[in-house]
């Protein structure tokens, strides 16, 4: 398309010089009189074509010749192991995007004074493409991560990546990369776009350049059995006005050492509290949370410290819809512990991008175990099946969720 749109300005320009050639044997009078005006419109027209290419120019695609494709075995996907061939790269410079590139995905070269490693300006979103029933590529709830990438750009001081060359780049890379997705149902392809900054400078203050990319990679499940937890009761990941809302890199780099201790004790994951008061349940770092409290569900309440997750949003909408009777509140651990010794605390489930809808089979808190997986974990294997039904193409969307890839041939 954008060959298309030069081919025209050429072909503009060509034709306006031509007429400036003619014009100039002309007599001076008959010139200024009858060809100025004329001159200024060419030149009006060639300078609005020219934002209109600039408006409608796709990314640029250098393909690799060597595709990784035939050695990857898509019935066994360690989860972020394995990459596709092809990955987005987008720059930010003298204020502006640059013209995005979708090429080979290889190693690059950062300098290592690049601010990003050094202070921490990097942030990503976790998004999915999957396969319908008729083997086309969809998006589920694209739009809602290109809004929340910005939201999290904001917070750390990043210029936002337009939302609808978010979408389009999306689009297009998926395209390039389709069969790259993985064809069994619980597998996907996992989308990664990450923004990092690239000033290569010492010092605290924010980039004036940055590198915005999506990276592509087929997916197994995350949790591949149901999750222990453990509460925190010494670390926190995030405090009222800090950046636990983000999708920032370092909220993952502090939950490293807390998330090791837990495993030495035999748990999968921390479940965070809150920062004050070490009792308000917050998410568990890998996933939003719900807990399934006498027949009702309960989540916690986005409150500036808990990731806006789009797959907690989508359960509760869901779950809304199907008479479930759902409360976004503070959830206090201690009323939780009550409630199971009342018998009364029956299931808990976490979401996420990656993780779906992940049973959790226990949660311990204070030396208290809290044992989950006696009633089979049936609103967890509701959601999932019903968020899965629906990227899959084997559900209903009702509400509008999935967004088809279009193929280049329709792009242009
Ligand atoms: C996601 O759910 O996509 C995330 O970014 C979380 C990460 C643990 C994979």
């Amino acid at each position: 398309m954008a060959q298309y749109y030069y081919r025209c300005l050429a072909d503009l320009a060509l034709w306006k010089f031509g007429n400036l050639k003619v014009l100039q044997n002309y007599d001076n009078a008959i010139f200024k009189i009858r060809f100025i005006p004329k001159i200024v419109s060419s030149f009006a027209e060639v300078i609005i074509l020219l934002l209109v290419s600039k408006l409608l120019i796709v990314n640029k695609f250098t393909p690799t010749s060597e595709s990784k494709l035939s050695s990857v075995d898509f019935n066994n996907i360690p989860f972020g192991q394995v990459f596709s061939d092809h990955f987005f790269i987008c720059d930010f410079k003298d204020g502006e995007w640059q013209t995005g590139e979708i090429k080979k995905l290889e190693p690059m070269s950062i300098h290592p004074g690049n601010l990003a490693w050094h202070y921490g300006q990097a942030i990503f979103e976790g998004m999915k493409a999957f396969k319908d029933q008729d083997n086309n590529p969809v998006l589920f709830r694209p739009e809602l991560h290109a809004q929340r990438f910005n939201a999290s750009a904001r917070r750390l001081c990043m210029p936002e990546f337009p939302e609808q060359r978010f979408l389009e780049s999306l689009q297009q890379l998926v395209d390039i990369e389709r069969e790259w997705i993985p064809p069994s149902k619980g597998s996907a392809l996992y989308l990664r776009p990450l923004m990092i900054a690239m000033d290569e400078a010492i010092g605290v203050r924010p980039s004036a350049n940055y590198r915005m990319m999506i990276l592509c990679l087929p997916v197994g499940p995350y949790y591949t059995k149901p999750v222990k937890l453990i509460t925190e009761q010494e670390f926190i990941r995030a405090a009222h006005g800090g950046v636990g809302e983000a999708k920032a890199a370092g909220n993952y780099a502090g939950s490293l050492q807390p998330a090791q201790l837990a495993k030495a004790n035999g748990f999968d994951q921390v479940m965070w509290l809150d920062a004050k008061e070490f009792k308000y349940v917050q998410e568990v770092g890998t996933m939003n949370i719900f807990f399934v409290v006498d027949g009702k569900i309960i989540t916690p309440i986005t409150n500036g410290t808990i990731l806006k997750g789009i797959t907690r949003m989508s359960a509760i909408e869901y779950l809304k819809s199907a008479g479930y009777e759902v409360e976004e509140k503070l959830v206090d651990i201690n009323d939780l512990v009550q409630a199971y010794k009342e018998g009364k605390f029956t299931e808990a489930f976490g979401t996420g991008t990656a993780a779906v809808s992940t049973k959790i089979a226990a949660i311990q808190h204070d030396g208290f175990l809290m044992n989950l997986t006696e009633k089979g974990h049936p609103v967890a294997t509701e959601v999932k099946d019903t968020l899965d039904g629906i990227r899959y193409g084997d559900v209903e969307d009702k509400w509008g969720w999935i967004v088809p890839v279009k193929s280049s041939l329709e792009m242009s």
